[in-house]
């Protein structure tokens, strides 16, 4: 059986790193008690080192919130996949719609995502639409940004990514996206991945859901979206709902 991915998204947050050891560490106990769910952590990049050293004999996998798009050199404040590699990391969220919506391209979101893989990291992509209008042109963008973030990404590479949708509107929002919609929207994603890639690289490349998942809402986003796994921000932070949202998803 495929195992169930949830990543944890922890933003900009907590703002020491003793509370981040905790919360890592209580996420950890919990996520280390999964049988066929697993646990990618995102904290903010300088809390990774202390939290890698946590983590000897733990299934959860550490996560970078973003990289660059260069190896290394002169580029101020930015961060290279070869460091991620080399401290331990294997995922990296990259085009997450609060960096979108700061000015990252879907120029510069696709060379990330080439350099992670070429560089054996997990690539999670973000894409989502703004908004939604009944005529349904919000697909045609959610195309267009999925082959814009994909560009010059061969197939060859692929079989490392992830794909989280996340519409922007039901981020840090009150709800989530209707479950049945969610399934509509998964699958209008691996139909552009497949578009692009194949059918079999479509059906093999784990595509997963975020916005305002909370312990309540994660089972029927899992059961009636049919997603392979969660993108979880608020919830993430929040240790005993994180904790109850891991045990809620792990028995479906
Ligand atoms: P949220 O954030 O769960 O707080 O809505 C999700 C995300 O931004 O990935």
């Amino acid at each position: 059986m495929k195992k169930k991915m949830i990543v944890g998204n922890w933003k900009m947050n907590p703002t020491t790193l003793e509370e981040a050891k905790r919360l890592f560490k209580s996420i950890k106990n919990d996520a280390d008690t999964l049988k066929a769910t697993d646990v990618v952590l995102c904290p903010p990049f300088v809390y990774i080192p202390a939290l890698l050293n946590t983590r000897t004999e733990t299934s959860v996998s550490i996560g970078a919130q973003d990289v660059y798009f260069e190896e290394q050199g002169s580029f101020t404040g930015e961060v290279s996949p070869l460091m991620l590699k080399d401290l331990g990391v294997t995922h990296v969220i990259i085009g997450h719609s609060e960096r979108r919506a700061r000015g990252e391209t879907d120029e510069s979101i696709s060379k990330k995502v080439l350099l992670a893989l070429e560089h054996g990291l997990r690539p999670i992509l973000c894409v989502g639409e703004k908004e939604r209008d009944e005529q349904g042109g919000h697909l045609e963008t959610l195309k267009q940004q999925i082959k814009d973030s994909l560009n010059n990404v061969p197939k060859k590479h692929i079989d490392r990514l992830i794909v989280a949708y996340e519409p922007v509107w039901a981020i840090g929002a009150k709800e989530a996206m209707n479950p049945l919609v969610v399934y509509e929207m998964s699958l209008f994603v691996k139909k552009v991945l497949s578009d692009i890639y194949g059918h079999d690289e479509a059906i093999s490349t784990p595509v997963l859901y975020g916005g305002s998942v909370n312990f309540r809402n994660a089972p029927d986003i899992i059961t009636q979206g049919k997603v392979d796994g969660l993108l979880v921000g608020r919830e993430s932070v929040n240790a005993p709902g994180f904790s109850e949202l891991l045990k809620a998803v792990d028995i479906l």
